[in-house]
């Protein structure tokens, strides 16, 4: 989702593009001559355009190319092999109402909207005239296809559980009208919100869905249950006491390696209205919360979401939470995992750190917000083994960069950090967890672009992509762009083997800098993963540039990071958002999703039906192979 919030951190923490005018003039001096370490490298690219534009070229050249001229010689000698060969997506096929890929690849559409979680159940087929019901709705796939994972059975690479997140669908896509008229609206509503977990299978060389007693829908309705430090603080309790129910707004994931699917509760404010009178906290609004939330209109049908409504006092406080799911069993209860903390949640990037611990980076996507880390207390196999889940118990840190490259994980301890006892809005633990926004606020994070995804390189190297920000004021030296409308990608190092309270930083690239370069060209990067040999996929939501006349849809790109090269793989169709990712375990089958084709609008596109068709578009997972075979980015 590329929501604009207004601004909520007035915490008057340093904002980060002052520190980076002064970190990228340090590197500025540095890099000119200097070794061209994998980051280094593009570090150089973003502190001097005229080397850049030279560089970018040499990396740029067709892989089977021999070194590039004049300016781009130093960095050509640099080069080892690319991680890729394929022909990237030209601009002139980006922009159109249907998806372009690489001429070397292939795709096909899977489990889009109103598709039958079991096959022969009721389907929806994007007729402009009627609607599922909220019951059909609620045994469908739903709408706003996110963050996803893929979970092998037996070998896995043609038989699997796909977890789906289901992020959002606007009232206009879904209902066909500005606003809910009836209950009935608003359960449609819901039960099109949550997770999908299907199983599928490659059947004559397409996959597709099959019957399975693992598949189910979790939707907002659903029951689930909570787990760690807050799990039973008076802050999750209403006075009514309703018993928790659902999750909402699942953006983007993460996976254990224990088998189980992360999903990540990221704008639950805009699902919350007020019927009546109504002040927020000083918490509240800095969630958000307010008495209008984002025109859904739950409120009016549903007391749960009514912020005016004394029954279901703290009922917000419920989400905004990782949740983790067993994607291998229905009728497991989802968990929401209170010591990974509260805040508009991305996605959940776990690895295995030092000591077997387990370790999840987090971004807090709003503007001026916080990127996050938590570490188990203990290795994770001892921890299961113990019968204590490694999420439930472990330190979580917000993070401060400085000036010099680099940076701290402030620990979110209550008991042993004066600053957040000094807070004149926490009181206890519990309070840091459920309000870590203000936590962060209390001990001096730094504010940043917009954190969505983060994900980490074999190197042990986290990626941040940093989407965009339209409200930043002061420009720096290296890109001088206020406000910041195309974003950029941070890279950290940890020190420790991730779990270390110390890093290093860099910037990976910033996506103005590649305009002018047709295969590269990308704005607003959002999803990101990195696969085992170090390839970096990303993927847009947000504001593309114009190239060569034609403003580009929403893509997914890959890049090398050791060479700096970045090239297009996959454009979208207009109007939507590309997110998600997840691969067979020999990552020779891809999925990804298209969220919000053509915004809803049939006029724009009717994917996945054909341009013409006057259906509905429908947001819906894409399938890419190789036509060859061969590793997906190769
Ligand atoms: Fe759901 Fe920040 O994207
Ligand atoms: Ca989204
Ligand atoms: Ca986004
Ligand atoms: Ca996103």
């Amino acid at each position: 989702m590329n929501h604009d919030n207004d601004i909520t951190n007035q915490s008057g923490n340093r904002p980060f593009e002052s520190i980076l005018k002064t970190r990228m003039s340090r590197r500025h001096t540095l890099t000119r001559g200097a070794a061209l370490s994998a980051t280094g490298f593009l570090a150089a690219l973003a502190g001097n355009k005229a080397l850049m534009r030279g560089a970018v070229a040499a990396a740029t050249a067709p892989a089977s190319g021999a070194a590039a001229s004049g300016g781009g010689t130093a960095i050509a000698q640099a080069r080892r092999s690319s991680l890729f060969n394929f022909p990237a997506v030209p601009a002139a096929v980006s922009g159109g109402p249907e998806p372009a890929i690489s001429s070397t690849y292939q795709y096909d559409v899977l489990i889009p909207w109103g598709t039958p979680i079991q096959p022969g159940g009721p389907e929806y087929t994007g007729d402009p005239n009627s609607r599922p019901t909220a019951a059909q709705q609620a045994e469908q796939v739903g709408l706003g296809h996110d963050g996803m994972w893929f979970f092998p059975i037996g070998r896995g690479n043609d038989h699997g559980m796909l977890a789906v997140n289901l992020e959002f669908g606007t009232n206009s896509h879904l209902l066909g009208k500005e606003a809910p008229t009836s209950p009935e609206d608003v359960l449609l509503s819901q039960h099109a919100h949550g997770v999908a977990v299907v199983e599928i299978k490659q059947i004559n060389r397409k996959w597709q869905v099959v019957r399975s007693d693992k598949a189910r829908r979790i939707h907002v309705n659903t029951p689930v249950t909570f787990s760690g430090p807050v799990a039973n603080s008076p802050l999750l309790q209403t006075p009514f006491g309703n018993a928790p129910l659902g999750t909402v707004n699942n953006c983007a994931n993460g996976y254990t390696p224990w088998g189980t699917y992360l999903t990540c509760e990221e704008n639950f404010n805009g699902y919350f209205g007020a019927s009546g009178s109504w002040t927020p906290t000083e918490a509240q609004a800095r969630y958000g919360l307010s008495e209008s939330g984002f025109g859904y209109g739950w409120h009016l049908f549903d007391p749960r979401f009514d912020l005016a409504n004394s029954s279901y006092r703290n009922e917000e406080n419920r989400f905004g939470w990782v949740v983790e799911i067993d994607p291998m069993n229905a009728s497991q209860t989802p968990v929401k995992r209170t010591a990974l903390g509260r805040v508009k949640h991305e996605n959940a990037q776990l690895v295995v750190g030092s000591g077997g611990r387990a370790v999840v980076y987090m971004g807090d996507d709003e503007r001026f917000d916080y990127c996050y880390k938590f570490v188990s207390r203990a290795n994770w196999r001892s921890m299961i083994a113990r019968g204590i889940s490694p999420l439930d118990e472990g330190d979580l840190y917000v993070a401060k960069f400085n000036d010099d490259g680099t940076g701290e994980w402030i620990l979110l301890d209550y008991d042993a950090n004066p600053a957040l006892q000094n807070s004149s809005e926490l009181s206890s633990q519990e309070e840091v967890l459920t309000f870590t926004r203000v936590a962060g606020d209390a001990v001096g994070a730094t504010p940043m672009d917009r954190p969505e995804w983060t994900t980490v390189a074999p190197d042990g190297s986290v990626y941040w992509a940093l989407t965009n920000n339209s409200r930043r004021e002061e420009p720096n030296a290296p890109n001088p762009l206020a406000p910041n409308p195309f974003g950029h990608i941070l890279v950290t190092k940890d020190s420790n083997n991730q779990v270390g309270t110390t890093f290093t930083w860099d910037i990976f690239v910033l996506a103005k800098d590649t305009h002018s370069i047709e295969q590269s060209a990308f704005g607003s990067p959002d999803g990101l993963w990195a696969d085992a040999d170090g390839r970096l996929f990303i993927q847009t939501d947000g504001d593309q540039p114009i190239v060569n006349g034609v403003k580009l849809n929403d893509q997914m790109l890959v890049a090398d990071p050791g060479s700096g090269e970045i090239r297009r793989i996959f454009a979208g169709v207009a109007g939507c958002e590309v997110t998600g990712v997840a691969v067979t375990p020999d990552r020779r089958t891809m999925f990804i999703n298209l969220q919000h084709p053509g915004e809803g609008d049939p006029a724009l596109t009717n994917f996945p039906a054909p341009t013409g068709s006057g259906l509905i578009p429908r947001d819906a997972t894409v399938v890419i192979t190789k036509k060859d075979g061969g590793i997906i980015g190769s």
